[in-house]
């Protein structure tokens, strides 16, 4: 069975983009694969200096992955931070990184040229953590044998480094130390829009979050912003942003009911919005539940996190034991 590793940046309560295109699909893998999915807060602490902040994001994020259908007895479910062995793994890939390659990570090349448009010096801001930040993600892949990691597009590029870089390796001792892992698309075919119609992403604002409450959500909906068409018009559904929402949560049934009542007009977006409120809200609300039950019994999580990484750090050793001897370490 492959092996499926992703890490989860604790980033506050995620939206339904977020479901739809990475949870969502990480748990389907997760039904044909030996899943390992971790709470990646080291890689928080780069941007996040608040302890208290860190430690609400980490309990938050977890209860979602949880509330969201995570099985902690069939997914090896950890917190980075409670597997040391990630260090000392990051230790030894940096002597086979070279820093040229770092240069050329995207977020980190982002940063210089935000900087230089703003007439800041180039490495304003810009800490070893967040340089070396593809180094640590590449020692929290090779360490459990990953075949495959589920991430966004843009997190493709820190996976390919983790290739050259294990490969590096496994040159230099001419041994395969390291499976090489490969990247797998999460991202859903069709981008989630945002009550805006943009993509719903936490940075335009435009989010509708996954646990929000029957009557936010519902008020969030009533904002999508629709064209001024009348109620007796006929309407397109495909470029209509409550469609795209609501063929997200129907049925196949539903789906087509609403697009034959989109295109026979005589329904106005009031109405679209409420069937649209009525079908995300059946999804949603058992989600809902088992997120505010949760958050209720904090120890619930920490107890699933603490045992996981328990396990983690059995397997991690191992890695590490064998690793040590191959670099004359043992
Ligand atoms: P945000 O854009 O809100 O900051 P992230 O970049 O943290 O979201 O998203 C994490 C993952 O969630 C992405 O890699 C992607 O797989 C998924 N995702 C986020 N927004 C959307 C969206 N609008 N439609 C589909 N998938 C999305
Ligand atoms: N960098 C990833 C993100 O921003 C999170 C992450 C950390 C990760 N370590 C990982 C993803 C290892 C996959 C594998 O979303």
């Amino acid at each position: 069975m492959k092996i499926a590793l992703t890490g989860i940046k604790p980033t506050g309560i995620p939206h339904i983009g977020n479901y739809l295109g990475a949870i969502k699909p990480a748990l389907k893998l997760a039904e044909t694969c030996e899943a390992r999915y971790f709470i990646a807060d080291y890689h928080a602490l780069n941007a996040c200096k608040d302890p208290d902040q860190i430690r609400s994001m980490t309990l938050e994020i977890a209860a979602a992955w949880l509330a969201c259908g995570l099985d902690p007895q069939k997914v090896l479910f950890y917190r980075q931070s409670l597997v040391p062995q990630t260090h000392e793994l990051l230790t030894m890939l940096l002597a086979f990184t070279p820093k040229g390659l770092m240069n050329r990570a995207h977020a980190y090349k982002a940063m210089l040229q935000a900087n230089s448009q703003a007439n800041r010096d180039p490495d304003d801001g810009v800490n070893m953590g967040l340089f070396t930040y593809p180094v640590l993600m590449a020692a929290d892949i090779l360490l459990f044998d990953t075949d495959l990691v589920p991430v966004g597009n843009d997190q493709f590029q820190h996976v390919e480094m983790a290739v050259d870089i294990a490969q590096s390796f496994n040159h230099i001792y001419a041994k395969e130390c390291f499976r090489l892992p490969q990247p797998i698309a999460t991202e859903h075919s069709r981008t989630l829009p945002g009550l805006d119609g943009r993509k719903m992403s936490k940075s335009y604002g435009n989010t509708v979050p996954i646990f929000a409450p029957e009557k936010q959500l519902r008020k969030l909906l009533m904002r999508i912003i629709t064209n001024s068409q009348g109620v007796e018009e006929p309407k397109d559904p495909e470029t209509c942003t409550i469609f795209s929402l609501y063929r997200n949560f129907a049925t196949d049934e539903q789906v087509e009911t609403l697009r034959q009542r989109y295109l026979a007009g005589g329904m106005g977006w009031g109405h679209a919005k409420q069937e649209l409120f009525e079908v995300m809200n059946t999804v949603l609300s058992p989600l809902r539940e088992r997120y505010e039950e949760l958050m209720a019994n904090p120890k619930t999580i920490t107890d699933a996190l603490e045992e996981g990484s328990a396990k983690a750090r059995e397997l991690a050793q191992k890695k590490i034991a064998f690793l040590r001897e191959i670099i004359g370490m043992d």
